[in-house]
C-alpha cells in the first residue's frame, strides 16, 4: 500500500498526512523516477476543439488499441521543472519556452497543437495541486512537470489522429546523472545515430527516445554517462549528448552545435544569455570533432540534469580521448553558469530576465 492511503487510512488529517509523506520522502536521496502524486491534468481535443482542463486521480489512461499513438508514434512530451525557494514559494522555469517547443513538436509530426495558454494553465495547475510534493529548498531536487499529448483516434492506415488527449502529471526528482554537477565520461560511438538531418531530432517526440536507448545502454554499460552523437550524414560534426545539448568553452567563448537534428535546448538556451552576460562571445556554429582537443571545458545541459560538466569524451572508433577535467573539479565557466541558472531557479538571485513563474 502507498504511503499516502496508508496515512489516510489511520485517518490523519491532510496536514498530518503532508508532513508525515514529507517525513518519509528523504528528499535529498531521490532519483530522477517516478513518485506517484496526488494529481493530473488532463484535456481532450474531439469534434475539432479542445475542451476544458480536467483534474485527475487516476495514474492510468484508458486507450483503443488503434490508436494512432500506439502505432504510429504520434506522442509528443515535454520536461521541465518546479523548484521551492528560501522563501518557500514555489518557481516554475520558463514553461512558455516548452508549451512553445511542444507546438512545434506537433507540428513536425503532424499533430493538433494545444494552445500556450491552456498549456500554461494546466502546469499552473497541476503544481498548485502538488504543492506539497515540490522539495524543500535545502534538499537541492525539484518537481519535474511531464506534460504529453497523444492521438487516440483508432486508424489503421498510417494518416494523423482526429482526437488527441493532453496530460500533464508532476514528480519529485534529484539529480539525472549520478555523478550530478561533477564531471563524468561520455563515449563517441559511429555505429548508432538518433536521428537523421531532415528527421525529427529537433522535435520532443518519444521515437527519438526509443531509438537511443540500444546506444545509451552500451555506453552505460561501459561506464560513461551518456552517447555522444555526431551529425548523422558526415559524422564528421557534433551533434548532442544523450538527452542534453553540449557547449565547449574556450578563449572566453562559448561554443554550442547549430544542427538541425539536435533538440533546441531551453537550457542551452538561458546559458547562452547568461554567459553573454558573463563576457563570454557566444557561437552557434558546427563544430567539427577535431575540435573537440581544443576546449578548455565542455559540459552538456538540459532541464534534468542542468550543467553536467563533462570529464573527458572517449572517441570508442579513434581510440582518442578528449580530456576538459583532470582533478575530477568542474571547470570555472561551467561552475559559474550552473551557480547562476540554479540561482535564478531557486529565486536565489533576481530574475531580471522574466523566466520564472511564482506559482500561488
Ligand atoms: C535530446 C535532448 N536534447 C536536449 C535536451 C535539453 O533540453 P532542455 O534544456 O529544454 O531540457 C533534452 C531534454 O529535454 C533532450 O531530450
Amino acid at each position: 500500500m502507498n504511503q499516502y492511503l496508508q496515512y489516510k487510512r489511520n485517518n490523519l488529517t491532510n496536514r498530518d498526512m503532508t508532513e508525515k509523506i514529507k517525513e518519509g520522502i528523504d528528499w535529498s536521496n531521490i532519483s530522477f523516477g517516478y513518485i506517484k502524486t496526488d494529481y493530473n491534468i488532463r484535456c481532450s481535443f474531439k469534434e475539432g476543439k479542445w475542451g476544458n482542463l480536467r483534474v485527475c486521480t487516476d495514474e492510468n489512461i484508458s486507450l483503443h488499441m488503434a490508436a494512432t499513438t500506439l502505432h504510429y508514434g504520434q506522442e509528443v512530451f515535454e520536461g521541465l521543472k518546479a523548484f521551492r525557494g528560501k522563501d518557500g514559494r514555489i518557481r516554475v522555469f520558463r514553461m512558455d519556452e516548452n508549451a512553445k517547443r511542444l507546438q512545434q513538436s506537433c507540428e513536425g509530426i503532424l499533430m493538433e497543437k494545444l494552445p500556450i495558454e491552456k498549456f500554461e494553465e494546466a502546469v499552473k495547475k497541476v503544481v498548485k495541486l502538488n504543492e506539497r510534493f515540490v522539495p524543500p529548498y535545502e534538499s537541492g531536487a525539484s518537481l519535474y512537470i511531464r506534460p504529453l499529448l497523444i492521438g487516440t483516434s483508432p486508424f489503421i492506415g498510417v494518416k494523423a489522429s482526429e482526437e488527441y488527449e493532453f496530460i500533464v502529471f508532476v514528480t519529485p526528482v534529484g539529480a539525472y546523472f549520478k555523478s550530478g554537477f561533477k564531471p563524468s565520461p561520455y563515449v563517441i560511438m559511429r555505429e548508432y545515430d538518433r536521428s537523421a538531418p531532415l528527421g525529427t531530432g529537433k522535435y520532443k517526440v518519444g521515437g527519438n527516445y526509443a531509438a537511443s536507448m540500444v546506444a545509451g545502454k552500451k555506453a552505460y554499460a561501459m561506464g560513461y554517462s551518456a552517447l555522444f552523437y555526431l551529425d548523422a550524414k558526415e559524422k564528421k560534426y557534433i551533434d548532442e549528448c544523450g538527452a542534453a545539448n553540449f557547449f565547449g568553452i574556450k578563449n572566453n567563448t562559448y561554443i554550442t552545435p547549430k544542427s538541425t537534428s539536435i533538440l533546441p535546448s531551453i537550457t542551452n538556451k538561458s546559458l547562452m544569455i547568461l554567459a553573454e552576460d558573463f563576457g563570454l562571445k557566444v557561437e552557434r556554429r558546427q563544430i567539427p570533432v577535431e575540435e573537440l582537443a581544443t576546449f578548455e571545458e565542455a559540459g552538456a545541459c538540459g532541464t534534468a540534469a542542468v550543467i553536467s560538466s563533462i570529464e573527458r569524451i572517449d572517441d570508442f572508433d579513434t581510440k582518442k580521448s578528449y580530456i576538459f577535467s583532470k582533478d575530477g573539479k568542474a571547470g570555472k565557466w561551467c561552475t559559474k553558469l550552473n551557480d547562476k541558472l540554479r540561482a535564478i531557479q531557486y529565486g536565489d538571485e533576481e530574475d531580471k530576465y522574466g523566466w520564472v513563474t511564482i506559482v500561488e
